[in-house]
């Protein structure tokens, strides 16, 4: 609408637009309290009253920074969301981040007969119009030197280290303050600075006014020397800055016989209220339930994995602070760990897009181009790969860790991962040195699925050159588990290995390596494609389910890993209720003593699996499987079902993912 070369004009058109109030609502006020938010209480309470024959379209928008066009609103929300609103006055309460710029708050009429729908968000919902502005608030601030935020931890390459990623609005020479007694926090470690720009954006929204906003400076610091699975106890920031509050995390043990993580993908970002995009409600209930079992884990090491499609912030800038601030309680206590995803990269001139994924890359990242990504996490390892635009290198994109008796492996489905590239080796190498004595499972994670049965058809080039590439690799390894997003449901198959199962129906003795694939994408995102219905049955997913695919769930949640020298658990936690509703057992063979050793002992290499099949499959059954997968000598499934759940499918809403 202005072009940013005509500031001069663009400040006529602000007092012009800033005069333009209709007479009728010329008494109409607004107000907000407290102006100065604090880190105790950033919750602001916005008023209004005076609103002449109130409207169902009135809406409040909410700006920052304050000099933003009418049209640059962050987000809003109806006036209908007040009681009372009907009267003409009202009032909301907005919790708000913070974006390191004030807060300012308008409000509009927005008639019938101007609803555009051809100027809409992604899910086609007409944005609201900015033609009559009502009234508009004094600013509202963030209190002065309260310290960084957005505070999440991770690995490094070293095992006595510890990660600390945070965010300051200047970038001011800042610290991390750690040690074991929180009293005396006397080790301090200094920190990096890296920023991005609005030029290393690569495309719209990310590059356009609408999307972009700074992203302030993020801080990266690494906490040395630290002692084997100590409760450690820290604080980043300045004294000019201001410090964080207190936080803690256990260090990591590498002789520990024990492992716990979350792991999920898709999760997306709540914010309180509407935006460019769809909210996603349910990684609220995500981040709760894992705060729960943080809780009643106690004091021992573990850490998140998110494999991919992280904030959805997709160019719309903010939604990276309002994601960090939502997984802070999670990510400043234990590690937070990612892969790439199409919504953190993908954009038409992206540098690897061979002809085959022409329709498989896209323009997913919004015009982030992976930079967002690339700076606000650091993960282990130094992969990185360039724009070729001049933006920064893209990184985070393959590493590996030891965490307890599993090996995790991080690989890239966005970038080069056939035979010959960079990727590829490092994968092939990276298997081939595990010590299955020190970590006799393993687990590779990327964020496009190898398997999936859903009805997923635009990735399916990827799908075949994953299984072309990398099967055989993860195969030839014993890979015990493999984690993909990208399809926003729970879907476990069997041992796999070239679409069949090592086996299912029958008494047999496996060969070779068949790891599990496991679709874990049901963190929040609701774009549900997925399974969709047959002409012929068009109230079930595809159906039949095929025998490989052992359970599906469409429930949002999360997986816990749980694992121990002689036993690996996977539990797919649903959110309704918090509870298991899936979860697949694995014994190493390291060592024969588990509750399940009586099992075990029936059949020698031959391992008894228990499993109430979903709910289109009739018949439950019991099966005998032997399967030799390594170090794995069997594979214990027990799926519980809710039937009532089951029973429902929501029905498809949209192709994306
Ligand atoms: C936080 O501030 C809001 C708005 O002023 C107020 O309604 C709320 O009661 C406050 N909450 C706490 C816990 O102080
Ligand atoms: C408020 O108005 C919006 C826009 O017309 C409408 O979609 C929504 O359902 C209304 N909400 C309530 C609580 O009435
Ligand atoms: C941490 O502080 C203690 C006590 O001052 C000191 O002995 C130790 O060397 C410090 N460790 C590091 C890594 O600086
Ligand atoms: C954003 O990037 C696209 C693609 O490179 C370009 O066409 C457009 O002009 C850019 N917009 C701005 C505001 O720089
Ligand atoms: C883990 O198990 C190994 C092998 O049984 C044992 O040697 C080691 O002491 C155990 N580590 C811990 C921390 O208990
Ligand atoms: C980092 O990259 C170099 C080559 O550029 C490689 O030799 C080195 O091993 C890598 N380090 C890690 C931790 O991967
Ligand atoms: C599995 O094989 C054993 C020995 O051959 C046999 O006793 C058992 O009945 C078989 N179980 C099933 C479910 O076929
Ligand atoms: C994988 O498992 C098979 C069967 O137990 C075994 O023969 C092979 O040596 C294992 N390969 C690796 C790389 O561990
Ligand atoms: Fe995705």
């Amino acid at each position: 609408m202005v072009s940013p070369k005509t500031p001069r004009l663009f400040s006529v058109l602000l007092v012009f637009f800033a005069c333009y109030v209709s007479p009728s609502s010329s008494r109409v006020s607004l107000s907000a309290s407290p102006t100065t938010l604090t880190r105790a209480n950033r919750t602001v309470t916005v008023r209004w009253s005076g609103v002449d024959s109130p409207s169902e379209l009135d809406w409040l928008g909410i700006f920052s920074p304050p000099d933003s066009a009418n049209d640059e609103f962050i987000g809003y929300v109806f006036l209908n969301a007040s009681d009372g609103w009907r009267s003409g006055s009202g009032s909301v309460d907005i919790p708000l981040v913070n974006l390191r710029a004030n807060y300012a708050f308008r409000v509009f009429r927005w008639k019938r007969e101007e609803v555009n729908y051809r100027h809409h968000d992604h899910d086609n919902n007409p944005l609201p119009g900015i033609r009559h502005r009502l009234a508009a608030s004094e600013e509202v601030r963030f209190e002065a030197a309260a310290g960084p935020d957005q505070i999440h931890l991770s690995f490094t390459d070293r095992e006595d280290e510890m990660r600390v990623m945070f965010v300051t609005a200047d970038g001011a020479e800042s610290f991390v303050s750690y040690g074991l007694d929180a009293a005396r926090l006397g080790n301090i470690s200094a920190t990096m600075v890296r920023r991005y720009e609005r030029k290393d954006m690569c495309d719209f929204p990310a590059n356009s006014s609408i999307g972009w906003r700074d992203p302030g400076s993020i801080h990266d610091g690494v906490m040395k020397n630290l002692e084997k699975g100590k409760k450690y106890y820290y604080t980043v920031g300045s004294d000019a800055g201001g410090w964080s509050p207190i936080h803690s995390f256990i260090s990591r043990d590498g002789d520990s016989n024990e492992t716990i993580a979350f792991l999920f993908g898709d999760m997306g970002t709540y914010t309180p209220y509407a935006t460019f995009y769809r909210i996603q409600e349910e990684s609220r209930s995500t981040v709760k339930w894992i705060l729960r079992d943080i809780e009643s884990l106690g004091d021992k090491p573990m850490f998140v994995s998110h494999i991919g499609d992280i904030s959805y912030a997709r160019g719309f800038a903010w939604i990276w602070d309002e994601f960090f601030n939502q997984i802070e309680p999670i990510a400043s206590r234990i590690p937070y760990h990612v892969c790439i995803g199409n919504h953190e990269y993908d954009w038409p001139t992206q540098p690897w897009r061979p002809e085959w994924s022409y329709g498989v890359y896209g323009k997913d990242g919004g015009g982030e181009c992976g930079v967002p990504y690339s700076i606000r996490f650091k993960m282990p390892g130094n992969s990185s790969f360039p724009t070729g635009t001049g933006a920064p290198d893209t990184q985070n994109l393959y590493f590996s860790f030891d965490a307890g008796v599993v090996h995790f492996l991080y690989i890239s489905t966005e970038t080069n991962f056939l035979q010959g590239s960079d990727q590829y080796n490092f994968i092939k190498a990276d298997l081939e040195s595990i010590d299955r004595n020190k970590t006799p499972f393993v687990v590779v994670q990327g964020h496009r699925p190898m398997y999936t049965t859903s009805n997923e058809i635009r990735d399916a080039p990827m799908r075949e050159r994953m299984l072309e590439n990398l099967e055989p690799l993860l195969v030839q390894n014993n890979v015990t588990l493999a984690l993909w997003g990208h399809v926003h449901r729970y879907e476990r198959f069997c041992p796999l290995k070239n679409f069949r199962c090592a086996d299912v129906t029958s008494n047999f003795t496996s060969i070779g390596g068949a790891p599990v694939h496991l679709v874990i994408g049901m963190a929040g995102q609701d774009w549900q494609p997925i399974w969709e219905p047959r002409p012929d049955h068009t109230d079930v997913p595809i159906y039949p389910q095929p025998e490989r695919s052992m359970y599906r769930g469409g429930e949002f949640g999360y997986t816990r890993l749980v694992a121990t020298r002689e036993k690996l658990t996977l539990s797919y936690i649903g959110n309704h209720d918090g509870q298991v509703h899936d979860r697949v057992e694995i014994l190493s063979g390291q060592i024969l003593k588990s509750e399940d050793e009586k099992i075990l002992q029936s059949g020698g290499d031959a391992v008894l699996v228990e499993s109430v099949l979903p709910w289109y499959v009739k018949a439950a059954s019991v099966l005998v499987v032997g399967i030799l997968v390594g170090y794995v000598l069997g594979l214990i499934t027990r799926s519980r079902r809710d039937s009532l759940e089951r029973s429902q499918w929501t029905p498809v809403k949209s192709e994306e993912m």
